[in-house]
């Protein structure tokens, strides 16, 4: 088989003037100017109930974006199935007629439904247009492509080697039974990947977005549908609380989970399993992303210019709410007192509300649940005695859940919030001294309970070497002089080990192997 040449989306600047910002202004002026009425989709029908929930920008929660109809165990066991019946057609399909399904999502992702897209993730997640950009329209398309090569290539490897008489071959089997993917708020890309990818493999899916992404997660599944998916091959429902995985941990068809969240409800879903394990027909995959605590560490030979822009990029940009995003930092003396100098003028530019203003750098967080938690954290700093807000701290939540970029100095090396994840725009930053280089190492490693992203900033070869060797196993994206955030599908695969979860790196073919059960075939003449 020939493996399509896939490149990168390119990236839209929507630059004062362009043809593309008055397309995407427009874009968001028509959501705003109407209320959605958004309901879950299973096998392939509409469905919609009495008991509706409200979507509202966060930058702007007085402002009605639209409705979404919840749904209960009954939709669940509905979705189930609606998959399940789904699947033999799906699963005997050429995988080739898959993959023309996906591509020309991709297609339809990247230029009709683009700014559509991109719309719906600025209001309803409050990512300015760039960083939707990047996320809804080039790293969704770039998921899609990237993922359809793989699969090319997956199905085109076969045994090496073949004695005289024998024909040896493996088929790569969709999985028996159904998935359920588990998508966060804060990539549209990631909440359309984990559904898709999994069922680009020949497998049927019950797809449950965060209830802060269903605005988006509705134009994905508009994008699925008119690229052709067959009914029921991805059923999108909305059911919250533990209703969902009452029903789907104990089905016997469970076949496998692809999530991305907290390592908090991962850990728990990992439990259920176990509980239920006797209960299936297969060993289920568990495929999951979870949290971070993502470091950057500076060396004292460091450019300080790539030094402030890793750290106000890697912290700031969409408001921290990255798992990959810099939320603590490790800087020698030396440099500290002219880092600050520079963050503090660099933080001071930023301006903030919502997105609709494309000057707006700083945007809301999600929900006033994650406004309180990240404030709860900036206040304790200021009242602690082994930490010092000494950047942002404010916050606002009556328009929207505004919080400024926020820098701590930690005063201990054990102070919470350089080993607690927060997911907002908060950095921790430790001074150490630049004698104990080697003894910070030591220390950047026993702090990484998670082990998602990382950096280090350094000019000097040896202790970039330094770095390398001994934060093996502190980040599953590791950064040379750059920030640690904004991983491209096709040049960084992405995801980490210990608390940030299986590391099947989203957007490559170790992450599609998960989803297909191989049979070997020996055949003899
Ligand atoms: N892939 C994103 C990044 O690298 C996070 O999910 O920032």
């Amino acid at each position: 088989f020939n493996v399509p040449t896939v490149t990168n989306e390119p990236v839209n600047s929507y630059a004062p003037g362009t043809k593309e910002r008055a397309l995407l202004e427009a874009a968001i002026q028509e959501a705003r100017a109407q209320e959605v009425d958004i309901p879950m989709y299973i096998g392939g029908k509409e469905i919609r109930t009495e008991d509706k929930g409200k979507l509202t920008p966060p930058h702007d929660h007085q402002h009605v974006l639209g409705y979404y109809h919840k749904g209960t165990k009954t939709h669940v066991n509905q979705a189930i199935d609606a998959a399940l019946a789904a699947k033999e057609y799906w699963e005997n399909l050429a995988w080739e007629q898959r993959a023309a399904i996906f591509l020309k999502a991709a297609e339809l992702a990247s230029t009709k439904y683009r700014y559509k897209l991109n719309a719906a993730t600025m209001l309803g997640q409050s990512k300015n247009a760039y960083q939707a950009e990047i996320d809804a329209a080039c790293e969704l398309t770039d998921f899609l492509r990237f993922n359809v090569s793989y699969m090319t290539e997956i199905y085109a490897q076969q045994p090496p080697a073949n004695s005289k008489g024998i024909w040896n071959r493996v088929e790569q089997r969709p999985l028996e039974g159904f998935v359920f993917a588990l998508t966060p708020f804060n990539f549209t890309a990631i909440a359309g990947n984990l559904p898709a990818c999994v069922a680009m493999m020949g497998n049927v899916v019950v797809w449950k977005p965060a209830d802060t992404q269903i605005y988006s997660a509705k134009v994905l599944m508009d994008i699925f549908n008119e690229a052709g998916l067959p009914d029921g091959v991805i059923n999108l429902v909305y059911v919250f609380g533990p209703d969902a995985g009452e029903v789907i941990f104990k089905h016997p068809d469970f076949a496998g989970i692809h999530f991305t969240g907290s390592t908090g409800v991962f850990q728990d879903i990992w439990k259920t399993i176990g509980q239920n394990i006797h209960q299936y027909k297969t060993y289920p995959r568990i495929v999951g992303e979870t949290g971070g605590k993502d470091f950057i560490l500076a060396h004292p030979s460091a450019d300080l210019a790539v030094l402030n822009t890793a750290l106000v990029r890697g912290a700031f940009e969409y408001q921290g709410q990255k798992c990959s995003a810099a939320s603590r930092a490790y800087v020698p003396q030396s440099l500290w007192s002219d880092l600050r100098a520079k963050m503090e003028q660099d933080v001071a530019s930023f301006k903030i509300g919502g997105t609709e203003d494309f000057g707006n750098f700083i945007n809301a967080v999600i929900d006033e649940k994650a406004f309180d938690k990240i404030t709860s954290y900036i206040e304790r700093a200021k009242n602690s005695a082994d930490a010092e807000v000494i950047i942002g701290g404010e916050y606002d939540k009556t328009k929207g859940y505004f919080i400024h970029p926020t820098v701590i100095l930690a005063k201990t090396a054990d102070y919470e919030t350089l080993s607690e994840e927060l997911f907002g725009p908060v950095l921790t930053i430790y001074v150490y001294e630049d004698a104990k280089w080697s003894e910070t190492l030591e220390l950047v490693d026993k702090t990484s309970i998670y082990a998602l992203t990382g950096a280090v900033i350094s000019q000097d070869r040896y202790a970039i070497e330094e770095a390398t060797k001994a934060l093996r196993n502190a980040a599953g994206n590791f950064y040379i002089n750059d920030k640690c955030t904004g991983a491209v599908v096709g040049q960084q695969p992405f995801g980490g080990a210990r608390g940030s979860g299986t590391n099947d790196k989203a957007g490559s073919m170790i992450n599609l192997l998960r989803w297909v059960s191989p049979r070997t075939i020996k055949e003899t003449f």
